[in-house]
């Protein structure tokens, strides 16, 4: 702003340098998806890039040592997306492309482990495209995918959030491939540990708590908290994007 000098000191002025200076929040725009397609996970689903692209991620990581990542991780975390958005009175549109996300979020690890939240949204603007979605559901899906990682993600759409909370869930004996406990690194430890998980939504309550059972002669909840931390940060950040509380029930036991 040009004041000029002799003007700098006059009552009018400061207070124009004031406004000119304060720094105003801006609320972002409401998430509104208009006009949808009618494409579905059933679709994605069965297209023949995403099938392929799937498998081969779970191969590539299996050859790299990882837990599993294919169509089982793939099918449950769109389960369990799309079930968190629909327990919380969102949208059919929003529901579809919570479980779309779910279903494609770990699609980029067959190029690399690393950054494959990136080259995962970048693939399935493609794939998404070709079947006939809208470019507003098309950046929804690509921004809930592309936030998934807690070392660089953060919920910025309903999706992505309910996606981060599905998909830090999925903890269990069925993902670990090495058979020898001998072998057991400790990301193998604590998902072999674990019988059972859940995520259980309280609509009313405004919760969403992951319930765990541990057998805790494999691994202890120490072993867990280690390797799990950053992503129970990650789950508490979602759930506050979907105006819920995060908690851990670990063996009937309430952690958080
Ligand atoms: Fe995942």
């Amino acid at each position: 702003m040009n004041v000029p000098a002799d003007a700098a000191g006059s009552e009018e002025v400061q207070e124009l340098l004031r406004a000119s200076t304060e720094v105003k929040p801006i609320e972002p725009a409401p998430e509104t998806l208009g006009p949808g397609s009618e494409v579905t996970i059933e679709t994605v689903q069965n297209h023949e890039g995403v099938q392929t692209f799937i498998g081969l991620a779970d191969r590539y990581l299996g050859e790299i040592g990882y837990t599993e990542h294919g169509f089982r991780h793939a099918g449950l975390v769109s389960h369990i997306a799309f079930n968190v958005l629909n327990r919380l009175g969102y949208e059919d549109r929003m529901k579809e492309l919570g479980a779309i996300a779910g279903y494609l979020h770990d699609m980029g690890n067959f190029v690399s482990r690393s950054m494959h939240s990136q080259t995962g949204a970048t693939i399935t603007y493609d794939i998404l495209k070709d079947l006939g979605m809208t470019y507003t559901e098309i950046g929804v899906v690509m921004a809930a995918i592309g936030n998934h990682e807690e070392e660089f993600g953060h919920p910025v759409n309903p999706v992505g959030a309910a996606l981060i909370v599905a998909d830090k869930s999925d903890v269990h004996r069925s993902r670990v491939r090495i058979k020898d406990p001998a072998l057991f690194d400790i990301h193998d430890r604590v998902n072999h540990a674990v019988e059972r998980s859940f995520l259980r939504v309280d609509a009313e309550a405004r919760t969403l708590t992951l319930e765990l059972k541990i057998e805790t002669e494999v691994a202890d909840v120490m072993d867990y908290f280690e390797i799990f931390l950053s992503r129970m940060v990650m789950c508490r950040r979602a759930a506050e994007y979907l105006d819920c509380r995060f908690k851990i029930v670990i063996n009937g036991s309430q952690l958080l």
